[in-house]
């Protein structure tokens, strides 16, 4: 198993479960309130944590009342988090409606960002593979060019999941994207394939997965072929929140055993699609 330090975001989620989205000035009534931890670096460390790895998350927590829902989720999942900064603020909380197959989430967050000379303080020589969220693009950059300078054959993934101005300036570093299909289709990609083979042609170095909804997900590392793996159906999908996140993981579990790309992606998709017919994370 690996020691894994995972680098984002950890968010209180509110999760409303609905029977239907709600029309402009509709008032309804939710099905269910869900008050969680969440943030995708913070998902996908608590679902490697369940896979066995051992998992550390980095990122701002903020000194509130409300912090205390992340950390004891945290900790039950064996998720460590001691050298996170604490900072004045209230947890980037988000607003999440949730019926059969769909998710909508209202972000909200005043937090700092995490700031680089954060990890700088942290002895990465004592992990085995270092994930970031695909945000905080200047002090990300930073961070990178640190651990690859500290520890040059330590190996790195970067998540593009939100298209971000300046994101570029981080293609350069990371052994493994794993991207999104809205990232894709925000830079006119609507084919898996050509996102990949234009993807790869701004990080020639890495190896780049693309999740693609219902229809799996594609994969290639430098130089060589596309994979696909289909995506698992299921009779009843309850709960996608998360499901991107959950196949990082699946990813990242997979990647770390040495697994072949195939076999990586068709472990990620068999993971998120798992994910989707329970509700939370305890897979
Ligand atoms: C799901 C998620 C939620 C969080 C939101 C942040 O992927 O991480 O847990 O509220 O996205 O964008």
């Amino acid at each position: 198993m690996a020691r894994i330090l995972l680098v984002g975001t950890a968010t209180l989620d509110l999760v409303f479960g609905l029977d239907h989205h709600p029309g402009p000035d509709e008032e309804m009534r939710a099905r269910s309130l869900r008050i969680c931890r969440g943030g995708n670096a913070a998902n996908t460390a608590v679902v490697l944590s369940r896979l066995g790895h051992q998992v550390e998350f980095l990122g701002v927590l903020a000194d509130a009342p409300e912090t205390a829902v992340i950390e004891r989720d945290l900790s039950a999942h064996g998720v460590t988090y001691a050298q996170c900064p604490r900072l004045p603020g209230r947890p980037p909380t988000s607003s999440i409606y949730l019926d059969t197959g769909n998710r909508s989430i209202v972000h909200y967050r005043d937090l700092p960002e995490l700031a680089a000379q954060e990890l700088l303080g942290v002895d990465i020589a004592g992990y085995d593979w270092l994930h970031f969220e695909g945000r905080n693009i200047a002090a990300l950059a930073d961070m990178m060019a640190d651990a690859r300078n500290r520890a040059p054959a330590l190996p790195i993934s970067l998540e593009l999941e939100k298209p971000r101005a300046g994101l570029e300036a981080l293609f350069g570093f990371p052994d493994l994207l794993i991207c999104s299909r809205g990232f894709a289709l925000h830079h006119g990609h609507e084919a898996p394939r050509d996102f990949l083979h234009w993807m790869s042609g701004c990080a020639p170095q890495a190896t780049v997965v693309v999740a693609w909804g219902e229809a799996g997900a594609f994969g290639s590392m430098p130089g060589g072929p596309v994979c696909h793996a289909p995506a698992i159906r299921l009779t009843e999908v309850v709960d996608t929140l998360g499901a991107g996140d959950t196949f990082n993981a699946g990813m990242l579990d997979a990647i770390t055993k040495a697994e072949p790309l195939d076999r990586a992606l068709a472990q990620a998709c068999a993971l998120a699609g798992r994910k989707c017919g329970i509700h939370g994370f305890d897979l």
